[in-house]
């Protein structure tokens, strides 16, 4: 090879979770949406977008700013540095995410113990990283799984282990099976993924009862739970909500992961951990999990934008810290939303015991089961010569068993456009049956 020849490599060359499925899953599903830019989509979890206002933004980092100076006494030099410069590695708004727990979760934990990371999806990264200790580490999750949390895993070379979701959220029976089953193989489950409010893609919720056998059932197996919680706020009936794990975790078995993605803007990129475990470092000094975190995190983004922190931090200021308070409009939009949809479904399929769906208690997401495979060829044949965008369920299972249903969200859309989806997803389901009769 000459010196001016151009090196080529093959993806076999790199990280062997370059070619996995789990990474290619979110590209795939974006692609399939760029290319059919005119599709209704029922496809995208992103949260609704007409409340966005450039305005606020601007406000909130005014509003953080004369917090540094006013409540934390700040000189206006020291609070311009802290918004400007390079800053601390656990973040900036530690103090008023500990406070917004405390406030919508009633948990209660050290601010010291926030990690403040670049999306939800970086805590989940960091959380990963560290308990990758070595080969005979596994992580247990429930499935169906959030996709970015496979791919995360598959990342630092973490196998994720299946544990059944069921109706109920989680099959405890279930994960004392796969717990004793992976010890027996000579494995080391490290924590269990679940996400208790409002699942994703499941739509799944567990309940109190559930949370607490499940808290016992940790400590039975000496397992931490890292509980994602990010659509938890949005739940669609009145009344008090279920309590996080990490409410009722009395023994710091509960890493906490949060996403203020959903409940603030996504393209702040915020989110945080919140991980209170207790670690002995070499010296025996004790310090939290979220000081090791913190160290990993130094070393893949530095320091979480802290422009990006002050907007967030902004907004909780103005909201009593409260987001609860500060999501009510867009709770309403997203019960509205799921209650059209669900509605919209009985009036399409009535009576027709082959095509079923998922009745959640909030969030964004319906499963609906159809018969017959859903992969991605019938998705761009949807998108394509039906005009309608959704997921398919097999995206988040880690296997390539055939998955006989696919995922709506409600999140991003108008009660027209998912009146709009829903008849092109019926033309389509109704003609694939008929298909396949034929
Ligand atoms: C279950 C779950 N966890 C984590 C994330 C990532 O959140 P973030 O945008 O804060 O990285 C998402 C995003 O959709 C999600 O659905």
């Amino acid at each position: 090879m000459t010196a001016t020849e151009p090196v080529d490599l093959t993806v076999a060359d790199l990280h062997p979770a370059l070619g996995d499925p789990a990474l290619t899953s979110m590209n795939f599903l974006n692609e399939v949406s760029e290319r059919y830019p005119a599709a209704v989509s029922l496809a995208a979890g992103r949260p609704y977008e007409e409340f966005f206002d450039l305005a606020a933004v601007h406000r909130h980092l005014d509003t953080f700013h004369k917090h540094l100076t006013d409540d934390l006494g700040h000189s206006s030099e020291q609070a311009r540095r802290l918004l400007l410069q390079y800053g601390r590695t656990k973040g900036i708004v530690h103090h008023l995410i500990a406070r917004n727990l405390a406030v919508d979760e009633q948990i209660t934990v050290d601010p010291e113990a926030v990690v403040v990371t670049v999306g939800c999806q970086e805590a989940m990264f960091l959380v990963l990283r560290a308990l990758r200790a070595g080969p005979e580490d596994v992580l247990l999750a429930v499935a169906p799984t959030y996709v970015g949390l496979t791919g995360a895993a598959r990342l630092v070379d973490l196998p994720v282990w299946p544990v059944a979701g069921g109706p109920s959220g989680v099959d405890l029976a279930d994960l004392s099976v796969q717990v004793r089953r992976a010890r027996a193989a000579g494995l080391r489950p490290r924590a269990c993924y679940v996400m208790p409010d409002f699942a994703n893609p499941s739509g799944v919720s567990i309940s109190a009862e559930d949370r607490r056998r499940l808290l016992t059932l940790a400590a039975e197996e000496d397992l931490l739970l890292l509980e994602d919680n990010p659509y938890g706020l949005f739940h669609s009936a009145d009344g008090p909500r279920p309590p996080t794990l990490k409410a009722l975790d009395t023994g710091r078995r509960v890493v906490y992961l949060g996403s203020f993605a959903k409940t603030v803007l996504p393209g702040a990129r915020v989110g945080y951990v919140v991980a209170d475990q207790r670690v002995a470092g070499p010296d025996g000094r004790v310090g939290p999990l979220a000081d090791q975190l913190a160290m990993i995190k130094s070393m893949v983004t530095v320091n979480t934008s802290p422009i990006a922190q002050a907007v967030i931090g902004g907004r909780l200021l103005e909201n009593g810290c409260s987001l609860v308070a500060a999501n009510t409009r867009e709770r309403s939009a997203y019960t509205r939303n799921l209650r059209h949809l669900v509605t919209g479904l009985r009036r399409r399929f009535p009576g027709r015991a082959a095509v079923r769906w998922t009745v959640p208690a909030g969030g964004f997401f319906v499963v609906v089961t159809v018969p017959f495979p859903v992969d991605d060829a019938l998705l761009d044949r949807s998108a394509r010569d039906y005009g309608v965008l959704w997921t398919p369920m097999a995206h988040f299972y880690d296997d390539t068993a055939p998955v006989c249903a696919l995922r709506l969200s409600v999140s991003a859309v108008t009660p027209q456009q998912i009146d709009v989806g829903l008849d092109r997803l019926t033309a389509l389901i109704t003609d694939e049956v008929a298909r396949r009769a034929g």
